[in-house]
Formats: structure tokens, sequence, C-alpha cells
């Protein structure tokens, strides 16, 4: 083992590769050098990994703390990126197969390592983090600009936010598209004005322009957990790495004339990080004005709090509903679950529900969720797992979308069951739970409860779906 690392380093000085130097054949030393060009090697293996996989974030003025962008950068912190991925923390990606859940399709976009690349990273810092050929290197990555392509309208807040100290914030920014006639939405995504800081987005429709009474369009109001208005469609969400929301050409959420946005930034400033923010939103209409083969819909579900007599919704777990006393996590409990049932209904204003196609879903919990499964108990008696998140982290949630053709997404039909299944930790076992109850002011952790500040919990589903009505 000595020798070989000796002979690449020798080689990787020399700046030409092992198999410059050598015929890969018979003696013993020719095979040892042989074996070198074999080595892994941080300009062969490890860069182009590093390259597509983390240079997203880990880059000079990037959101994450520090930059991976040389190879001295990768060996200064080669044991983190060993644990790192090794872990399956990094690159973040919530989503998961797991003994219990195994999704229907693959993810579209997804950031994750392959258990080879996760064995080349550890080859390589196991084999003495070698240099290599500096011929290997691929040429710097130019940061591509991940904007939506045409869009219709590009919203901007009119006051910028700066957030102070380095507590996370929650900012909800009040914008108005302007609809006068009918719209359907077919594409969005949002351009974070401070990357550093700037932890994740959501986009959420106001019909009734609720949000007025907290602030005025273009400016925005303190929001954790949510937007704290009656909206229940979620248009948009965005977590670095993110890329432009699109539906299929011939499909678009209607949007009404009058309609309001709300966006939701998560800010999780970095200590002496206190630059304003300005984060806009594009959105791309359905051209042509007539109507989409395919409406597109999201929706959130969960949260409830009793049985719910209309068959819609429904809790159970180990609370009791007759006591009344529901979705309470007793303090200092470790494994601590709320489940949720919703039944799809029979109609959709007043016509017979049509196929939903899920495409893309999402989770949402707050700092004590642990373990958020979502699946579908269907009619005919048969079950599948749509999503699980079973290392849940509040700072990475984004909406997951499967890859594949409307006709191969999973459905959902009139008297499904969706359940989602949520779990707490609510003890000093949980990083978060310290977090949270340090930005109180507090050490001992506290019973949870429904709620939308730090401290309550949620236990929800985004949905996003596409039907044919006609
Ligand atoms: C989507 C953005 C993003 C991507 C992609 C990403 N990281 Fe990170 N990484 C972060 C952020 C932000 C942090 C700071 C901790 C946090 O917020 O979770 C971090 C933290 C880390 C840490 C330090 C963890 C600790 O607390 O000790 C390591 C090591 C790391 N990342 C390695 C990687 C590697 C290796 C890749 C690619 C294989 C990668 N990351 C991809 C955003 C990212």
């Amino acid at each position: 083992m000595r020798i070989r690392l000796f002979v690449a380093s020798i080689v990787a000085l020399w700046g030409c590769s092992a198999a410059q130097v050598a015929t890969p054949d018979a003696g013993s030393d020719a095979a040892v050098v042989a074996d070198a060009a074999l080595a892994v090697t941080y300009n062969k293996d490890v860069a182009p990994i590093i390259q597509t996989r983390c240079q997203t974030c880990h880059t000079e003025g990037g959101i994450a703390p520090f930059a991976l962008s040389t190879f001295a950068h990768a060996r200064n912190m080669a044991g983190a990126i060993v644990e790192e991925t090794g872990a399956k923390r990094m690159p973040p990606w919530g989503a998961r197969e797991t003994a219990e859940c195994t999704p229907p399709l693959p993810w579209k976009d997804d950031e994750r390592l392959s258990d080879a690349q996760i064995a080349t990273i550890k080859a390589w810092v196991d084999g003495g983090m070698i240099e290599g050929n500096p011929a290997d290197l691929p040429p710097p990555k130019v940061p591509t600009k991940i904007e939506l392509a045409t869009p219709s309208i590009e919203l901007v807040p009119t006051s910028s936010y700066t957030p102070i100290g380095t507590k996370d914030q929650f900012r909800c920014f009040v914008l108005d598209p302007q609809i006068t006639e009918r719209q359907f939405l077919n594409g969005s995504y949002f351009v974070p004005g401070n990357p550093k800081i700037v932890h994740h987005a959501l986009l959420f429709t106001d019909p009734k322009r609720e949000s007025l009474k907290k602030a005025k369009v273009g400016e925005s109001y303190d929001c954790f957990g949510g937007p704290g208005i009656n909206t229940n469609a979620l248009l948009g969400a965005w977590a670095p790495g993110a890329r432009p929301q699109e539906f299929p050409a011939n499909a678009g959420t209607p949007i009404e004339p009058n309609t309001l946005f709300v966006m939701q930034v998560h800010y999780h400033p970095h200590e002496g990080v206190m630059a304003p923010d300005t984060t806009r939103v594009q959105l791309r209409y359905m051209a042509g004005g007539g109507l989409p083969t395919y409406f597109g819909y999201a929706f959130l579900q969960g949260n409830f709090v009793k049985e719910v007599t209309d068959g819609t919704g429904l809790l159970s777990g180990p609370d009791d509903p007759a006591t009344g006393v529901s979705f309470e996590i007793p303090a200092g409990s470790t494994k601590h679950t709320e489940t949720m049932v919703f039944t799809v209904p029979e109609q959709l204003r007043g016509v017979a529900m049509p196929t939903l196609h899920l495409a893309t879903i999402g989770a949402h919990m707050h700092y004590v969720g642990v373990d958020e499964k979502i699946w579908i108990e269907r009619k005919d008696g048969t079950s599948q797992c749509l999503l699980q998140e079973p290392a849940w982290n509040f700072n990475w949630q984004r909406g997951y979308t499967y890859d594949g053709d409307i006709d191969k997404l999973p459905t959902l039909n009139a008297g499904d069951k969706v359940k989602l299944r949520c779990t707490y930790d609510n003890s000093v076992a949980n990083r978060f739970v310290v977090d949270a109850l340090k930005q109180q002011g507090l050490t001992a952790p506290q019973t949870v409860k429904l709620g939308e500040t730090t401290l309550d919990e949620m236990c929800l589903g985004a949905f996003q779906v596409l039907f044919k009505l006609f």
C-alpha cells in the first residue's frame, strides 16, 4: 500500500499519468506502477464529483459556509467530507428509499451521490488524498445562471430585507401580479438575491388579499411556519440547488384575477453576513389564453387536530381524540407519532373527482420532527408509498418531483386514503430541538402542540397534482 502511494505521488509530481510511464503487463515494477494508474486521485476522480454535486453551494459566496473549489479546500475538509457523504447528509436530499418505503418512480434532478461516488471519495481519502495528474483536472465549472425560460412576469419586492444577528428569520413578502384575466401558471422559479443567507422560499396564493392586513404590496412581515393567511395553494418551493418548477406545456394552475402572492423566505444568516436580500420570483403563464389539457393544482393536507366528521380527515395515533387532547408531543418523548388521514373526495367543485396525477410531493414539519412518511391506501386495497424523509431536516425542505410522463405518475382517485405519519423526537437528543429551545432562552424540552411558531409543530404533506377536467 505504502509503495503504491509513493509511486502515485511521484507520478503526480511529475505531472504525467502512470499509463505514460509504464506498460501495464507482467513484471513486478510495471505492475506496481500500473496500480498507481488505478489509484483514485482528486483530479481524475474526485473533482468531477465535487464540481457537479457540491459546488452549487460550496463555492465562494455560496450558501455553504466554506468553498470546495480547489484540491486544497477538499483536502482540508477531507474527514468531514467522508463523514457527511457517507452518512448521506451531503448533498442535502431528504427523500430516501427505506425498508418501508420505495417511491414509485425515480426523482427528477436527483442530487444524491451514487454509492460508487461515495466509495470513490472514501477511497481517495483512505489512499492518502493524492492530487493526481493536472491534465486530468476538469476545467473549472462556470456557475450556470439558473433561471426560468421565457418568464411572463418577474415579481420583485420593493423593500429588501436585512436579517439581523444569526437567528433564523422568516419573512413574507406581499407581491401583486396584477392579474386582470384568469391565467394558467406553467412554470416558476425563485432567484435568491443574497444566496449566502436565503435558505428556502415558498410562494402561496392569497386570493382574498388578506396579506394586505400585514404589509403593503412589495413589503414584508414576520411569518415563521406559514404565511398566516387562508391559502391552501402552494405555487412553488425553492431550496438551494432547486431548478425551475415547470409543468408540461399543456398544463397550468389557474390564477384568478386580483389574486395576490405571498413569498415566504427563510433566512439563515451566518456570522457577520448582514447584507440586504431582495429575492425575485419568475412566473410563466401558459401562452395563447386557451384552457390547458391538464390543470395543475397544489394543496397542503394534514395538521388535523381532531376527527373531521365529513370523512375528509381524521386523527389517529397515540393521542385519544375522545379526550380532546390531540396533536400534543410530550416533553422528552423520543418517538412520538401523529398520523393524518385524508380521503380523496368524490366530487371536486360539483363535478365527479377526476383522476389526480401526482407530480410533486413534499413533507413539512418543524424542528421536533425527525421522520415523515406519506403513502396511499387505495379503494381497491392496494397501497403505495409516495415519499419518506427519514432524516427530516427543516433547513432542507423542498418538493420532490417524480421523473416520469404524466401517465406513469402515481394517481389519487375518489375514495383513496392518503396517510401521513410524522415522528417526533422532543428530547435533547434532537439537536434542532436544542437550537429551537436556545432561541427561546430555554434548555429543557417543552410540551409541543400544533401551531405556527418555532416551538410548535406541524404534520403536513404538500401535493402538486395534474388532472383533466374535460
Ligand atoms: C444545496 C446546497 C449544498 C450542496 C449541494 C452541498 N452542500 Fe455541503 N453544506 C451546505 C450547507 C448550507 C452547509 C452548512 C450546514 C447546513 O446548513 O446543513 C454544508 C455543510 C457541509 C459540511 C460540513 C458539515 C458539518 O457541519 O461539519 C461538509 C463536510 C459538506 N457540506 C460537504 C459537502 C459535499 C462533499 C458536497 C457534495 C458531495 C456538498 N456538501 C453539497 C450546502 C450544500
